[in-house]
């Protein structure tokens, strides 16, 4: 956390002072553009529950925290890469999928190194 604080604000559920689960909001900016000088957007990272918690809302609850956060700092939009199973879990809590968001993603090694 110390190694990211300038960068991730960190979110923790906890039950009876124990730590069930966490999730990083990485806050970021867009250079000036559209008028506007601040445009700073937020992306979720590391989303974990832990198994034995899980089913019980806690991740809805991590994710309305920094929903809510992301607000209050007028992010003007946060992102997620989800693992394959979690997909209906963001878009049960407030995502949506985006036809102009584009990735690209760099090839493994090996599959570089047959091309080269
Ligand atoms: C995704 C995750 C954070 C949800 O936490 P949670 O506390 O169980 O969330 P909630 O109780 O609010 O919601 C649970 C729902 O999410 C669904 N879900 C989404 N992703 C899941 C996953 N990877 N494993 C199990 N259930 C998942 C469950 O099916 C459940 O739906 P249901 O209630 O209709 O059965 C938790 O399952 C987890 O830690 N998974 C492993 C890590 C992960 O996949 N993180 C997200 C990718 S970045």
């Amino acid at each position: 956390m110390a190694t990211h604080a300038q960068t991730h604000l960190p979110f923790v559920a906890e039950i009876d002072g124990h730590v069930v689960g966490c999730a990083w909001l990485f806050v970021a900016q867009r250079v000036p553009g559209g008028g506007a000088m601040d445009r700073r957007f937020g992306d979720v990272q590391s989303v974990m529950v832990r198994e034995e918690f899980r089913r019980q809302g806690i991740g809805a609850a991590l994710m309305a925290a920094i929903l809510a956060e992301a607000r209050d700092r007028r992010l003007l939009h946060v992102t997620v890469h989800s693992g394959r199973r979690a997909v209906d879990f963001y878009l049960r809590n407030g995502f949506t999928r985006h036809r102009q968001i584009l990735i690209w993603e760099s090839a493994p090694l090996d599959a570089m190194m047959s091309h080269a």
